[in-house]
């Protein structure tokens, strides 16, 4: 049984060979191309494959299991395309996947790959940004169920009061195009009153879901002034620098060619035209399979 187990977990170690390679990124759907877009301005010179879920997307209400699930199928297909580092884009993928991957699948798939998530990055920032230390999270109700952020928060920065709330609507509203229609207005009304009613010291709200940002104008239309409105792009970014700072192993097996390949589970045709709404440039998307 040994022998048969430690075959197994060393054909699990041969199943990619290649050494180098891009950088992957993952995300349920289109949110993603906000942590893409300022990775990418930061560091232009290495490549990149996004992969978008839409098929399936989004992920905001489903379960632990079907979250890991679905997450873990698509970090096995950007390892299948080359990709050595892959960071999960998405808060929902991150809170509920990401361990997971990293102690289960990871050891047996490939030891020396990585892949990470985009709380820690954002949570490492939270002290300097906030003056009275009362902060608000809005996220997937998968995200604020999940507590994850108010976990790695109360680890990092005890002294921080963390309020969650889950926003069920807005990343739908994105992912429909519907980011700037009279039900965004209501729906991102509704949430904001809601959080500063629960908590009106709050002086920051992290856009704790990586869609938010296309909603960025009207959150900032219905909050008091005095309130700072956190994506989190730039600050994934700046921690993906330091990381491969540290980690010269990884940043050496990093291909760098500035190219970019768009890989989606729905139809190539729709992805590339919402993708315009978050990127500047028109982009060639590949319609792939991951189940
Ligand atoms: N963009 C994702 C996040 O950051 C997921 C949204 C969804 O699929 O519900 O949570």
């Amino acid at each position: 049984m040994e022998g048969i187990l430690c075959c197994i977990i060393k054909e699990g170690r041969n199943m990619f060979s290649q050494q180098t390679g891009p950088i992957g990124i993952f995300d349920s759907g289109y949110g993603g191309l906000t942590v893409f877009d300022k990775i990418r301005q930061a560091m232009p010179e290495y490549d990149y494959i996004y992969l978008g879920d839409n098929a399936r997307a989004p992920y905001g209400q489903r379960s632990f299991e079907v979250v890991y699930r679905f997450t873990r199928q698509a970090v096995l297909k950007l390892f299948e395309e080359g990709c050595q580092l892959v960071i999960l884009a998405c808060n929902t993928a991150s809170a509920k996947a990401l361990r997971s991957i990293q102690q289960l699948d990871l050891p047996e798939w490939d030891a020396e790959r990585r892949v990470l998530g985009v709380i820690r990055p954002t949570v490492e920032i939270m002290d300097r940004i906030s003056t009275t230390k009362h902060i608000g999270i809005l996220g997937t109700s998968g995200t604020i169920s999940s507590q994850s952020y108010s976990l790695e928060i109360g680890k990092m920065f005890p002294h921080i009061k963390v309020t969650g709330e889950a926003c069920p609507m807005w990343a739908p509203l994105v992912e429909n195009n519907e980011f700037d229609s009279p039900g965004a207005d209501y729906f991102v009304k509704k949430h904001l009153d809601h959080i500063l009613s629960v908590d009106p010291r709050i002086d920051t709200l992290v856009l704790g879901c990586t869609h938010y940002p296309l909603l960025i104008g009207k959150i900032k239309q219905y909050l008091p002034a005095g309130i700072t409105v956190l994506p989190q792009g730039e600050y994934v970014a700046e921690s993906l620098i330091d990381y491969l700072n540290r980690h010269p192993e990884m940043n050496r097996r990093l291909t760098r060619g500035g190219e970019c390949r768009f890989l989606t589970t729905e139809s190539a045709t729709k992805f590339s035209d919402a993708a315009s709404v978050f990127l500047n440039d028109p982009i060639e998307v590949e319609q792939i399979s991951i189940d």
